[in-house]
């Protein structure tokens, strides 16, 4: 990530402490705009940000376009469905087509790994990844990062245990990056078939059951089976994986009585997570997607406005 010195939002491995902390910060000031009568602020009049999913979303996407909108940009929505992609173009083609309409940021989610790297090279905006494969999601490790410190107050110190299909995950990957560079202790845990090789040399502890990633957790992040990225038969039935390494009220006991229940949604609910404990006090799920909207303010303001010179103070772009 290189929110000080502009261009893009890629990945969190390699992303500072500092740069975290100033996204996080900035997220914060914007965060109480989504709770205004008036959801609006000028901060970005007069730009463009152009929002292409390869791939399907409902949180990111959505959330994307509120805060392009919350920060008055034109926004334009792209899908790969309905665009030409479809007929043949290829992304190099695509990226450079709307470099021509000169956008200031240019958000992308696609299947292929390196994807919104590859656009960096064709494109003059900044680019901002909201998924790319099996790769990262750098948004939400960010979205997740501020949920965890709004309600834990720190990320340092605190243990968080990432469980389910740790191999196929974005969503785990930027997020052993970031918090392990904020100081958090991590423990990764999942079936044998779902755990990357050498994950370890992360910095991470590795676990084939969830029972020991649980133990005195501070926060436990759930996440579903990347069905759609599984090749053949690499975990069992739905049923059985709900029974060994479901999180339910008896696991969740493992973890600090206070623990936060995390998960990037979508929720295969009864699966990799009891509804009871999804919807509970315990949860942060819909306080993560709130958090998404504050998050992606921040990572669109600081991009868009590093161009001109630096960005005035979040504070100042509140309340112009
Ligand atoms: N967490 C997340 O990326 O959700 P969507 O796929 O709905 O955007």
């Amino acid at each position: 990530m290189r929110i000080s010195s502009r261009r893009h939002l890629i990945q969190m491995e390699g992303a500072s402490r500092e740069e975290i902390v100033r996204l996080l910060d900035t997220a914060e000031t914007f965060f109480e705009v989504s709770r205004r009568a008036v959801k609006k602020v000028p901060s970005l009049r007069g730009k463009t940000i152009i929002n292409m999913f390869f791939e399907a979303s409902t949180r990111t996407r959505t959330s994307f376009e509120l805060a392009g909108k919350r920060l008055s940009a034109d926004i334009v929505n792209f899908s790969g469905k309905t665009s030409s992609t479809s007929k043949g173009e290829t992304l190099r083609d695509t990226i450079k087509t709307m470099e021509a309409m000169h956008p200031d940021v240019i958000v992308i989610r696609h299947g292929a790994a390196g994807a919104p790297q590859h656009a960096t090279k064709h494109t003059g905006a900044a680019v901002i990844n909201a998924g790319d494969g099996m790769h990262e999601h750098p948004t939400q490790a960010l979205l997740d990062a501020f949920t965890i410190r709004q309600r834990k107050a720190k990320i340092e110190g605190l243990r968080v245990a990432i469980c389910g299909d740790i191999a196929h995950s974005r969503v785990a990957r930027s997020n052993v990056h970031l918090l392990t560079t904020m100081g958090a202790s991590v423990a990764v845990a999942g079936p044998r078939t779902l755990l990357p090789a050498e994950i370890e040399r992360l910095g991470v502890e590795v676990h084939d059951r969830i029972e020991p990633a649980i133990e005195g957790a501070d926060v436990v992040m759930m996440l579903r089976i990347q069905r759609e990225r599984l090749g053949g038969s690499l975990v069992p039935s739905d049923r059985e994986y709900a029974r060994k390494f479901g999180l339910n009220p008896e696991r969740l006991a493992r973890a600090n009585s206070d623990a936060l229940v995390l998960h990037p949604g979508p929720i295969n609910r009864g699966v990799e997570i009891d509804p009871e404990l999804a919807d509970g006090v315990s949860s942060g799920i819909l306080a993560q997607v709130e958090a998404g909207v504050a998050v992606r303010m921040a990572a669109l303001w600081l991009l868009a406005t590093a161009s001109d010179g630096g960005p005035i103070s979040a504070k100042d772009a509140v309340t112009a």
